[in-house]
């Protein structure tokens, strides 16, 4: 009964429907589908209608769910100087967790939980456009505002960079958004639910859920595994970098699973596109390096690559600054949050685990001038 879980190893919280990973396999499957055909034929509007719905849309769905996007992209003007009032001095996941909480100001009706998706839809189409704004503001250059006429991910890069993406830019980007949609009951996915399971407003379990991403063990790595691989500069100094790091017994970013005892199968596909805009990426080779060297070293421990080895070097080569690798992985994961805040809310009970108190008990209370 007092079994204690560290870091709720193996305890299974619900049932769900969204996502399968087959961390044997190395396999996801979003609502059944295999992530390797949607993170190449899909769009992320697509993959938002299949988690919220269980179900493929059809053309005049997909046709409704990109209108419905792309016209809830502009920022109340409430949140916009916000943006453009603390961009220079806080930190990109800061200033989003921030911004996604203050739009709950700009709803008329934010406690309204009857269609939790179509609530989250309005936080997730805004996402890129805080992102986007708030570099824009950091490089003392004009915010762009969104267009009505690009998919989510193009319009990103638009936003970004003042600039319409090429083809190959905008698929890759939105391939990024798909490979980050969902992952199961991860640690901001749980904090979304844990926040939904008390009936807060989704702009509640939304800001739970960026903030629990922002640490260096979850989404943050995307940002760790750069600062790793310009360290090491080069890929032949990989040898002897993660030699000492293994014998220091220092953790190693974009390493290790909770659930994966093979390579991530995320890693493939960050790589394909790396290697389709830039074969020459600076930090491809590296990370390459890194990975053959930690593989050699801890695979028989079940250290594996996870998907954070090879996003931060896509992100750089679609013009994307490290500081904001995390908050492009927060507006990714916002699809597979919304879905299980729905889910959740569709058959609730509050989540309340207990815990093994080991303090003492019958302490006599002595009064401060007595001490
Ligand atoms: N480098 C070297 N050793 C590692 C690593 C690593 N990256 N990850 C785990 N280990 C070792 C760890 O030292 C421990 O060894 P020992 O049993 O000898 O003490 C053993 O493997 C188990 O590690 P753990 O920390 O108990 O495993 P966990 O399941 O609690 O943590 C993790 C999972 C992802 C937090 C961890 O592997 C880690 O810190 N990795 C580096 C940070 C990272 O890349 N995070 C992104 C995760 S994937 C995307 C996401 O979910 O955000």
């Amino acid at each position: 009964m007092d079994e204690v879980k560290k870091g709720l190893e193996g305890v299974v919280v619900d049932e769900s429907r969204v996502c399968m990973v087959d961390g044997d396999e190395g396999k996801i499957w979003y609502a059944g589908y295999d992530m390797d055909d949607l993170a190449r034929e899909s769009s992320y509007e697509e993959l938002l209608f299949l988690l919220w719905n269980d179900r493929l849309p059809t053309a005049d769905e997909l046709d409704e769910i990109r209108t419905e996007v792309q016209e809830r992209r502009a920022l109340p003007e409430g949140v916009a100087e916000l943006v453009d009032r603390e961009a220079d001095r806080t930190g990109p996941m800061d200033l989003l967790r921030t911004s996604v909480s203050a739009l709950a100001s700009y709803d008329d009706e934010p406690n309204d939980l009857d269609d939790p998706a179509d609530k989250c839809l309005g936080v997730i189409a805004k996402m890129p456009t805080i992102i986007a704004r708030a570099h824009r503001v950091r490089q003392g250059k004009v915010p762009i505002e969104p267009r009505d006429d690009l998919g989510h991910a193009a319009n990103f890069l638009y936003m970004l960079n003042d600039e319409e993406p090429s083809e190959q830019e905008a698929s890759a980007m939105d391939s990024t958004f798909i490979l980050y949609a969902e992952h199961g009951m991860n640690a901001s996915t749980f904090s979304a639910c844990v926040t939904a399971s008390t009936l807060a407003n989704v702009y509640s379990s939304l800001t739970s859920a960026v903030g629990t991403l922002q640490g260096p063990l979850h989404g943050g790595a995307t940002e760790t595994v750069i600062d790793m691989l310009e360290e090491v500069g080069d890929a032949s100094n990989a040898e002897s970098y993660v030699e000492e790091k293994v014998s220091n017994k220092e953790k190693l970013p974009g390493f290790g699973h909770r659930v994966y005892n093979t390579v991530d199968p995320r890693c493939a596909h960050f790589k394909r596109h790396i290697e389709s805009i830039n074969p020459d990426a600076e930090l491809l080779a590296v990370a390459d390096a890194v990975r053959d060297e930690v593989e050699a070293r801890l695979g028989d421990k079940g250290i594996w690559p996870n998907t954070d080895l090879y996003s931060g070097t896509l992100y750089r080569e679609l013009g994307v600054p490290a500081p904001f690798y995390t908050t492009l992985f927060a507006a990714s994961r916002a699809a597979g949050w919304s879905a299980h805040i729905a889910e959740q809310l569709e058959d609730n009970r509050i989540m309340r685990p207990r815990v093994k108190f080991v303090g003492e008990t019958g302490r006599e209370y002595v009064p401060v001038d007595e001490r």
